[in-house]
């Protein structure tokens, strides 16, 4: 009976220490607003069928205050027949946006990779085929004006070797449509931020050098640009800091803003707690990269967690390549992202 009281009291005491140092552990500031206090966005990519999950949609909107749009705004997707836009998952991930005060990187007007069926099985005439882009710019562009913080207007236009792709568009229309589709969508939304999103260009390089020149070009001509994007899509032996910090200093001296658009850090399946500690130090160092230089204004990762990851399918045998794993909780990664965020002194 004296057991069993000192055992209730010692429990009781337990209990209340642990409820004592619940109350007293301040609770975990989200990403968002130490990203802010930054002055930097911080994203993820998203489908809109994600939002269907509470704890996926309360998770993005606590951390992230951007949101692009992984599918919803590919041309193959958002204008599936000639006659037909189907507007549904792009308005429901730009309203979700909107209740949570997040900005929407639209991606992307025009992409090789997302050319629908209904322009590639047939031959088209260049005066054709610009009105085909121009409308579809005009139309989707406009719909939206107001509320998209920024466009990949151009994605993937550069093959590795540093010229330009011989894709769909360059075949039918020559190097033109690029600067055209950047027009078009001024024309449609003069306040949208318009970048020029590129794989694998982010470290020095052929590749990076003729996106250079690219940019530099467009705005020297008077193209309505307003920054690069920089996908990232990464492995655990990424170290090229260095080459990122000077890449995004030569952008930023031609007065672009540098957005980090898709970053994400794949290990081979099943990660190791060595695997995952070493890509916390990547994701750390991508980000100071873009803290600390200026010019560099947003760091988005593609997608929110491990379980709705592209990766996977795309790159069989790897995976675990984002900040939350597969049930939406912080990895390694994340504390290494927080801690850089929280630990930054803002330039006054
Ligand atoms: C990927 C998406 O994540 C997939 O869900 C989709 O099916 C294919 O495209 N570079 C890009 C993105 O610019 O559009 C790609 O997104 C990933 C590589």
């Amino acid at each position: 009976m004296k057991n069993a009281l000192s055992m209730l009291l010692i429990g009781a005491l337990l209990l209340g220490g642990l409820v004592v140092d619940l109350r007293q552990a301040p609770p975990r500031p989200p990403l968002r607003e130490l990203a802010a206090e930054d002055g930097l966005l911080i994203g993820a990519a998203s489908h809109s069928s994600y939002l269907d999950s509470p704890r996926y949609a309360s998770q993005l909107a606590r951390e992230f205050n951007s949101v692009t749009s992984e599918v919803s705004f590919k041309f193959a997707n958002i204008h599936p027949e000639p006659e037909r836009y189907d507007f549904a998952p792009a308005d429901t991930l730009v309203s979700f946006a909107g209740r949570h005060e997040m900005k929407v990187r639209a991606h992307t007007l025009v992409w090789q990779l997302a050319v629908p069926s209904w322009l590639i099985h047939r031959t088209w005439e260049p005066n054709e085929l610009n009105a085909v882009l121009r409308d579809h710019i005009h139309t989707v562009v406009g719909r939206y004006r107001g509320r998209i913080y920024a466009y990949d207007v151009v994605n993937e236009v550069m093959a590795d070797e540093g010229v330009l792709a011989q894709d769909f568009w360059m075949q039918n229309l020559g190097p033109e449509y690029i600067e055209n589709a950047f027009r078009w969508a001024h024309e449609a939304d003069p306040e949208a931020l318009l970048f020029y999103n590129e794989s694998r260009a982010e470290d020095l390089g052929p590749k990076s050098d003729a996106v250079y020149a690219l940019v530099k070009d467009l705005l020297a001509r008077g193209v309505p640009i307003d920054g690069v994007g920089m996908q990232m899509h990464i492995g655990p032996e990424w170290d090229a800091a260095g080459e990122l910090r000077a890449n995004i200093e030569r952008l930023a001296a031609l007065g672009l803003r540098v957005h980090i658009t898709e970053l994400d850090v794949r290990l081979p399946d099943p990660p190791s707690a060595a695997g995952l500690a070493v890509q916390a130090e990547v994701y750390r160092q991508v980000v100071a990269a873009c803290l600390e230089t200026p010019g560099c204004e947003a760091v988005t990762t593609w997608g929110v967690d491990d379980g709705t990851s592209w990766i996977p399918y795309y790159y069989p045998g790897y995976g675990s390549a984002l900040l939350l794993d597969a049930r939406l909780n912080p990895k390694p990664a994340y504390h290494a992202v927080f801690e850089t965020l929280r630990s930054h002194d803002p330039q006054p």
